[in-house]
């Protein structure tokens, strides 16, 4: 070994802390396990898987399809899925009328999912825009999407879904006031064990572009009504953060027990804010524009799939998480050897 002089020695060395797995994986703050993740799963009313072009990877699933992957996220040790619901463009109006159907695509999921495997929790979207026409949230009047009428609406859904034996009712429609006016309805029907998880910060974002050819969602400003181009009215504008705080208050007072943020990775700082500022699990959603970002770098060879993969996972941990919304689910959890 060559000697430096004295004075010319760091004073700390933080790389004696790296120097080799077992060191590493000891002083390790956070930890990604499968039990942080929730399944992130898009269901549809036919036969057979779709795959999705804008997110390689990812298939729309038919009904059994979904039943047979709740079995496997149970062995995968995934603790919940998500599921979001394609329809038929011909089933569609502007009211969403199809989002109440008790024996709709997401009732007859619920149902098959919680049968195949009961210890699997499931979680719902409260929202409009999969069975409206215009793909908005809520309903229109006047060119607008008004509040109070597309929460009664919100209501009747959420209603549906929890007699559908849903566990986890997540509004992700951003209407003032949905999540209070759940919880009151799921306490008057005896459905007190419910869980909500609101979209408590939810941003006007441009990530989501996958997903509407996801879920076959409108084009919005079109679908027969004088309609708004983009969702912010009611869908929070990204560059605020004191006003993602004050949603979140609000979500709580009104009787939410879980809050999410989303996007994901490029709201990471309010992720952060919200953790050190609420005492409840904050979860965030790798929503469907981060999950093309990465398939189509790695699939240029660009960067690698799997550690990217766990890396974007592992920092929303890093962020203070309890966990994460990710269509990544089944890949990381297969990853991290459950
Ligand atoms: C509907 C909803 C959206 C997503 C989840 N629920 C789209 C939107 O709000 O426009 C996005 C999910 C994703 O991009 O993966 N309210």
């Amino acid at each position: 070994m060559t000697k430096a002089p004295l004075a010319a020695y760091p004073a700390l060395r933080l790389r004696r802390l790296r120097q080799a797995d077992w060191v590493r994986r000891l002083v390790r703050e956070t930890v990604l396990t499968p039990a942080d993740l929730i399944w992130s799963m898009v269901v549809h009313e036919g036969e057979g898987t779709i795959p999705v072009a804008s997110m390689p990877g990812i298939s729309r699933l038919s009904v059994k399809d979904c039943a047979a992957a709740a079995k496997e996220a149970k062995a995968l040790g995934i603790p919940a899925i998500a599921v979001f619901p394609h329809i038929d463009g011909a089933k569609k109006d502007a009211a969403g009328t199809l989002a109440l159907d008790p024996d709709g695509v997401v009732a007859r999921a619920v149902k098959a999912m919680k049968d195949a495997a009961p210890e699997v929790g499931i979680m719902c979207d409260v929202a409009l825009d999969p069975f409206t026409t215009h793909g908005h949230d809520g309903i229109i009047e006047g060119g607008k999407v008004v509040n109070d009428a597309t929460i009664e609406q919100l209501v009747a859904q959420g209603l549906m879904q929890a007699r559908a034996g849903c566990d986890i009712l997540a509004p992700s429609d951003m209407m003032d006031g949905r999540c209070g006016a759940l919880r009151r309805a799921l306490e008057a029907e005896g459905l007190q064990d419910v869980m909500i998880m609101s979209y408590a910060a939810k941003y006007a974002s441009a990530f989501y572009g996958p997903y509407r050819e996801a879920i076959g969602s409108g084009k919005l400003g079109t679908g027969g009504v004088e309609n708004p181009a983009d969702k912010k009215t009611y869908q929070m504008d990204p560059a605020n953060h004191a006003e993602a705080l004050r949603e979140v208050a609000l979500d709580i007072a009104e009787g939410a027990d879980m809050v999410m943020v989303k996007p994901g990775l490029p709201y990471l700082d309010i992720v952060r804010q919200v953790v050190d500022a609420f005492s409840l699990p904050t979860f965030a959603f790798q929503v469907s524009g981060e999950y093309a970002m990465l398939m189509a770098a790695a699939q240029n060879g660009w960067l690698d799939e799997d550690r990217a993969i766990l890396e974007s996972l592992g920092a929303f941990k890093r962020a203070g998480a309890a966990g994460i919304i990710s269509y990544f689910a089944p890949r990381a959890a297969r990853m991290l050897g459950a």
